[in-house]
């Protein structure tokens, strides 16, 4: 099949933000697979520190699933017409993305390929950061920002890894659907909180600090993001009090994304992981699930349809 040469793709074009532009189709190196994309979703870095992440120009977006159109030269990865999702930095708000096959997963028959969109940035983080805190079987671990993307998903992780999970949000109607995805608690404050065993925090500064507080001796804390965007500040004396043996780490997902994703589709396939899709429409109204993302509006991911 010959592919097309031009593409659209949805570019970040300051200060107006983004702009639907023509460009050359990416040709993939050894390594990568060409996939047609059809589903994309948001990332709230990609999003809330566009100027950040991204050069003018640059094609917005991580996470897409679509349709494997050239296999990897080096024979990695999966081939023409395989459903796959993957994950590569600014690329995925495009009709052809290029991605190692590394961080490609075949998607199983029975998830559509908008549920797999939503995965790769989100539910790896989860996955991963659940995973650092080690056994949590029995253990309370709270997830803040349990609304969001990362937290849905680090909600339903951690309570089949069979901890008790307390999911914190801001307002009530955020916490719509926690307790069915496995939290025991929902909050929307940390005041008057029992101790917990694990924190996993998106959200930083003053909700961090607060957090820390409640971690019990020899418990942990990961601060995952910041989308407070407060600086955090930490009583440590309070914490020698409490025992002092607490440590708190910044956590950063790390590669390849193809085994994680892989696991995290098979639980989706399997009925035991929801995507958790609060807003889905066309990638020409990627503004308005931009603004629903900044919000706080969206519960859960936000996928674009590349119709
Ligand atoms: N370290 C890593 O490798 C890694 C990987 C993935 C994501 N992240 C980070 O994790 C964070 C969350 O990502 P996400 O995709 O889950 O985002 P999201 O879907 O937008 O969810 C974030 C949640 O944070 C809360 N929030 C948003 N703005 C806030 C504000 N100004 N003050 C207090 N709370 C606020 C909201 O909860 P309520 O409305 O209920 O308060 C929201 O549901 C981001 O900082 C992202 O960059 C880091």
């Amino acid at each position: 099949m010959s592919l097309p040469q031009q593409m659209r793709a949805l570019v970040f074009d300051p200060p107006h933000g983004l702009r639907m532009a023509e460009g050359a189709v990416p040709r993939p190196g050894p390594g990568q697979a060409l996939i047609a994309v059809e589903y994309a979703a948001l990332n709230w870095v990609e999003v809330a520190r566009m100027d950040v992440v991204h050069r003018p120009g640059d094609i917005v977006g991580r996470d897409s699933a679509g349709i494997v159109v050239c296999a990897a030269k080096d024979g990695s990865g999966p081939g023409v017409g395989e459903r796959v999702a993957g994950f590569r930095p600014a690329s995925a708000w495009a009709e052809f993305q290029a991605v190692d096959t590394a961080d490609i997963a075949v998607v199983p028959a029975e998830v559509d390929l908008a549920s797999a969109a939503a995965l790769p940035g989100a539910a790896v983080s989860a996955l991963q950061a659940v995973r650092r805190l080690g056994s949590t079987l029995g253990r309370r671990v709270l997830v803040t920002g349990a609304s969001g993307g990362v937290g849905r998903a680090a909600v339903q992780l951690a309570a089949l890894a069979g901890a008790e999970v307390v999911a914190a949000v801001g307002a009530a109607g955020r916490g719509l659907g926690l307790t069915e995805l496995g939290a025991s608690e929902v909050v929307t404050t940390l005041d008057n909180l029992s101790p917990v065993y694990a924190v996993l925090d998106v959200v930083g500064g003053d909700t961090l600090t607060a957090a820390y507080e409640l971690v019990e001796p020899d418990g942990v804390a990961l601060s995952i993001g910041s989308t407070a965007g407060q600086v955090v500040s930490f009583d440590f004396e309070a914490a020698r009090r409490r025992g002092g043996r607490q440590p708190i780490s910044a956590f950063a997902v790390s590669g390849p994304f193809g085994p994680d994703l892989a696991y995290l589709l098979d639980l989706v396939a399997a009925n035991r992981f929801d995507p958790q899709i609060g807003w889905h429409g066309s990638w020409h109204d990627a503004g308005t699930a931009i603004t629903a993302l900044l919000n706080r509006e969206v519960r859960g991911k936000a996928v674009l349809h590349l119709d």
